[in-house]
Order: structure tokens, then sequence, then C-alpha cells
């Protein structure tokens, strides 16, 4: 008996050892060929001002053939594709998740790179990737079909909800031709999206960062006008005089607001920021400006983004009242850069707490995948994700890289080899919680 039990020890001991062997070793060939869709697909030339394209969409239509995922290309504007993949689930009558990112990037200045920024140099030494994209947001691009691929294909999993990868043109450019005419098409009306997730940004800790609102961009220009003057002369109500009053005050909103950021109170995110981005003034002469002559109009352009959380239309009246107001003789001009309110007028935000029943899904299945997150926030800048945040669509925009110095539209932008590899393993799990969420019926 007891050579029996030996031998069958040791049958089990071969068995384990040969197959952990054979799968560690196919594990890390499946590793590099991942790695190597990440690079191939960086090296697309798809920054601004003229970006193509042509050959990643028909790249990723070759990827998602692979994996066995439908695939269909829209075209509102030509030359701007819109890609669409799916994996339908078992009840496609419930609401789909659908994955973002988009196609485009800022362009590059290869002089200030250590690596020309579309070879995805990838170092021996760190296993660090450079390319224009590696992180916004030709990771998760790829990343999402890594997850798929080894869910259906090595784990035979099933989802209930259809899963949608997406691709959109244009997002650096305020998404006009791509996300923003998707989301009016009939084909996404008939997606009937329950959930999205877009793009996030680097974390420099061991924990994940996730935002459930972007600030909205408003562009505002204001104009002084008074009366012409010789510049000796000492008068009240010039264009100058009358612009600088404004630019007073709102200096006087800004430190506000900032003071509130550097006591700590709040990021930099949660709080209006204005900032003068143009001055525009004078009479123009062959060598400069006419220096005696006082002008008789005088200009300002300021940056300002709103986070979700304040009333619009207190800022509106501010301006109105205070920072270019007819009586001191001036004119403004407000250009939204997208909406700040849903289709209901409520806050263009994902709630992060029990009211929505997707944020306890999302955060368990960071958890199960051994992932920390760090507190939810705003994010300073603007994606996509407002066009779906409008429809009141629960959105988050998440990408998985921990431990990475924040590098998106910096020179030698990269992300790690582990870190992307890790965000395929954060995403299988994210993708699997997330399709197999079936909302308790009341
Ligand atoms: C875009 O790239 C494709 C090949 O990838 C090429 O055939 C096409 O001419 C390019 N389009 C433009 C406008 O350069
Ligand atoms: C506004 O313009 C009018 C007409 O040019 C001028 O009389 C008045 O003083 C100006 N007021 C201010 C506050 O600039
Ligand atoms: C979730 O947050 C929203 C907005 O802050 C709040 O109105 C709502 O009551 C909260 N719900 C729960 C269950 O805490
Ligand atoms: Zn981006």
């Amino acid at each position: 008996m007891a050579t029996f039990h030996h031998l069958l020890l040791i049958i089990a001991l071969i068995l384990l050892s040969s197959s952990s062997y054979i799968s560690t070793k196919e594990l890390e060939e499946e590793e590099e060929a991942a790695i190597n869709r990440f690079k191939e697909y960086l090296r697309f030339k798809t920054a601004h001002p003229d970006p193509n394209y042509t050959a990643p969409v028909s790249f990723l239509i070759n990827q998602a053939e692979s994996i066995g995922l439908q695939s269909k290309t829209l075209e509102f504007v030509p030359g701007k594709p819109v890609l669409l993949l799916t994996w339908p689930g078992s009840n496609p009558s419930l609401p789909c998740i659908l994955f973002n990112s988009h196609l485009d990037s800022v362009p590059a200045e290869p002089d200030k790179w250590s690596h020309p920024p579309f070879s995805a140099f990838h170092s021996s030494d760190t296993g660090n990737i450079f390319a224009r994209g590696a992180q916004d947001d030709k990771c998760i691009s790829i990343q999402y079909l890594e997850a798929i691929r080894n869910l259906k294909l090595v784990k035979n999993f099933e989802p209930i909800r259809t899963v949608h990868v997406l691709y959109v043109p244009d997002e650096e450019i305020g998404g006009f031709d791509g996300m923003a005419k998707f989301v009016e098409s009939s084909e996404f009306r008939e997606l009937n999206v329950g959930f999205f997730m877009d793009e996030g940004q680097a974390s420099t800790s061991d924990e994940f960062r996730v935002f459930y609102a972007d600030r909205s961009p408003w562009h505002l220009i204001i104009k002084a006008d008074g009366a012409p003057a010789h510049g000796s002369r000492m008068f009240d109500n010039s264009a100058s005089e009358n612009l600088m009053k404004s630019i007073e005050m709102i200096t006087r909103f800004r430190d506000a607001q900032f003071d509130v950021v550097k006591a700590g109170k709040a990021a930099n995110s949660e709080v209006i920021s204005v900032n003068p981005v143009y001055l525009k003034s004078g009479i123009p002469s062959p060598t400069g400006f006419v220096m005696n002559m006082q002008p008789s109009e005088a200009e300002a352009g300021f940056d300002i983004r709103l986070p979700p959380t304040v009333d619009p239309d207190l800022v509106k009246r501010r301006i109105a009242e205070e920072w270019a107001p007819a009586t001191r003789n001036m004119t403004y001009q407000i250009i939204e850069k997208g909406p700040i309110r849903d289709y209901q007028g409520r806050p263009l935000m994902t709630l992060t707490n029990d009211s929505n029943p997707w944020w306890p899904v999302f955060k368990y299945a960071i958890t199960s995948a051994g992932g920390k997150l760090q507190k939810p926030e705003i994010l300073a800048s603007t994606t996509d994700a407002r066009y779906m945040r409008q429809l009141g669509i629960p959105t988050f925009g998440f990408s998985p890289m921990s431990d990475t110095p924040i590098l998106l539209h910096d020179h030698n932008e990269f992300l790690n080899d582990r870190v992307f590899l890790r965000g395929i393993e954060v995403y299988e799990s994210v993708i699997r919680s997330l399709s197999s969420f079936v909302e308790p019926s009341h």
C-alpha cells in the first residue's frame, strides 16, 4: 500500500511540476505576445494635427477577429472612424457595458525625447516602453482586448451582459467628430448602455485612481471699451482701466480658490480654476506699439474649469455683474466647451456611493484582483466621458497604472511592461464582475 501511495504521489508531483512548467512558459509567451501587440499599436502615428486612423483601425479589427469578437466601423465624418467591438452576453436584454478609448494622441516633439516617440522603444533594463500614447490612452485600448482574449479563449468565461469595446477618434481635440457624433447615432441608442468605462490617469502610489467627473471647460473673453486719448492724459474709464479693474477682481477670485487648494482643503480639480491666457490691446506700430496713445479697446481671454459641484449660473452672474459689467462699458463671451449638466439638469457626475449599484461591483472587482483604490476624484481636465454622463449613464474614468509617473502629454511618456500586464489582470476582473452583475429586482 505504501508503495502504491508513493507511486500516486510521484505521479501527482510529476503532473504538477510538468504542467506548471508548461504553463509558466506558456504564460511568458502569452505575456510577450501581449506586449508585442501593445508595441505594434503604439507605432501607429495617430498624433494630431493629422492623425491617420486607417491602419490602427485595421489592426484592431484583426485583433477582434482573432479573439472572435464582432466588429463594426461607423464613419460619421470621413476619415474619422468609430470602431465598435462586441462580445455578446447570454442575456442581451440587460443593459450592456461599454469600454472606451480614443485612437488619437497629442503631438510629440521628437527632439525632446530620448527615444523616437513612435518607435515603442522597450528598455531591457527597466522594462519601460516609451511612446506617445503609452499612458494616454493606447494602454487601455490593448488591455481591454487582452483581458477579453484571456477570459474568452483561455478561461472560457461567458458574460451575462453584452460587453462592447469602443475606439473613437479626435478625443484630444474635443471629440466633436467622434464621441459627440456617436452618442447621437441610432447605433448608439440600440446598444442600451448601462455602464461606461473611460480613460483615467496614472497613479504614483500603489493605489489606482478612479474619476467620477470631469471639470467642464469654459473659454471666457472679456472686452472693454473707452474713449481713446493722448498718452499724457489722466482720465477716468479708459478701456485699459476698465479691463484692469476686471483683472483685479478675477485675480482675487482666483486667489481665493487657490488658497483653498494650498490649505489642503480641496484638490486642484475640486475648485474653479480661472487662468489668464491672453491680453490684447494697444495700437500697433512698425516697431511695436504707439506709445503716446491710450487705446479705445482692450481684451483678455481666460480658461475657466468648473467642477460639477458648482452652480454654473452663479458663475455666469458673477461674470455679468463683476468681471465684465455693461456699466463699465464691458462685453463678454462665454464659450462652453461641452455640457455641465445632464439631460435632467443634474450635475455631470457619477455617484460613488451605494446609490450607484455599479460602484460596489467595480470596487469589488479591483480588490478581488488584489488592487487598491484611492478616494474617487474629479479629473482636472476633460475627456469623452462627459458625453455619457450627459445622458445620465454611470461612467468611471480608470486606467490601471500604479507606481507610475504621470506623463500624459509630456516628453518621454512611457509605461512599464509589468504595469501593462498587471492592468490586463485588473481588467479581467473588472470585465468579469461587471458583465456578471445582475441588478437585484426591487
Ligand atoms: C492613411 O494610411 C493609409 C495606409 O495605412 C493610406 O493608404 C492612406 O493614404 C493614408 N491617408 C492619408 C490621408 O494619408
Ligand atoms: C461708458 O461709455 C460712455 C460712452 O463712451 C462714457 O460716457 C462712460 O463714461 C463710460 N462709462 C464707464 C464706466 O466706462
Ligand atoms: C450618494 O451621494 C449623493 C450625492 O452626494 C446623495 O444625494 C445620496 O443620498 C447618497 N446616497 C447614499 C446611499 O449614501
Ligand atoms: Zn486621453
